[in-house]
């Protein structure tokens, strides 16, 4: 049966320093709690090998933000699924909406970072989400569909199966304005209906659906005990390390 985790996404916060001390924080505070999830943080490339070699082979799993879309060579200031490997790091957040909105990513590109991150044996923890525009004008479960189809569904099922998915609708991010339980149950639902039809009923029953989008302790029970809700990919609750055990404990 698929895996309940709940992911933080820590994006582009924390000096080195920091990181270091709040990966050890949420370390010790996941080590000393009864969870029923896997746990996970996503950190900035420069945070990685310090925070694998000190904190993370306890209780945590660790994975990058991004990686890039080639495989290695003159694209500077890049960093490569071997490069994010080379750390430790297992996991790497790909099509995350603000890399798409404001660095251009495509599915064609989703597609190369998603064949680099298992050639590395990276997990990816794919993003798919639609915007204000699209939730109000009810084109939402299209633009979601396709988002899948088009960066996904060239893969094998055996490929496929190593997915972790993150619905994290655009106007809930960072806005304080979470989706209802019932709205992002909808959507999972209509996720793994739309893996069903292509990969079939085992593939969609253990793929892990994370929801992303102003997550906090205060409504993660309710989000997480809807049936297609598999835990959460979480922003600005993942800084605070009471507030991220606090959606942690929503498993139990
Ligand atoms: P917030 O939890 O800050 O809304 O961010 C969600 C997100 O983008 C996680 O990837």
């Amino acid at each position: 049966m698929r895996k309940n985790i709940v992911a933080g996404n820590w994006k582009m916060n924390t000096t080195l320093q920091e990181g270091v001390a709040l990966a050890e924080e949420v370390n010790a505070a996941v080590k000393a709690t009864k969870h029923n999830c896997d746990v996970v943080i996503c950190v900035p490339f420069t945070h990685l090998a310090t925070i694998n070699d000190k904190t993370c082979r306890e209780t945590l799993g660790l994975g990058a933000e991004n990686c890039a879309d080639h495989k290695s060579g003159a694209y500077t200031g890049e960093v490569s699924a071997a490069m994010v490997a080379s750390t430790g790091a297992t996991y790497v957040i790909l099509g995350h909406s603000e890399r798409r909105q404001y660095y251009g990513e495509t599915s064609e590109t989703l597609r190369e970072k998603v064949a680099l991150a298992f050639e590395n044996n990276l997990t990816p923890i794919f993003c798919i989400g639609e915007v204000l525009e699209e939730r109000e004008n009810g084109t939402y479960f299209d633009v979601v569909k396709k988002q899948i189809v088009d960066a996904l569904f060239h893969l094998s099922a055996e490929d496929f199966g190593k997915i972790i998915l993150a619905y994290e609708p655009v106007w809930a991010i960072g806005t304080g304005k979470t989706a209802t339980a019932d709205q992002a149950e909808d959507m999972h639902a209509f996720i793994r209906g739309v893996i069903a039809e292509k990969y079939g009923n085992e593939v969609a029953d253990n793929t892990s659906i994370l929801y992303g989008g102003s997550c906090k302790p205060s409504n993660a029970k309710e989000l997480f005990a809807k049936p297609d809700v598999d835990g959460g990919l979480i922003g600005g609750a993942s800084l605070k390390c009471a507030d991220f055990m606090g959606i942690v404990e929503a498993f139990n």
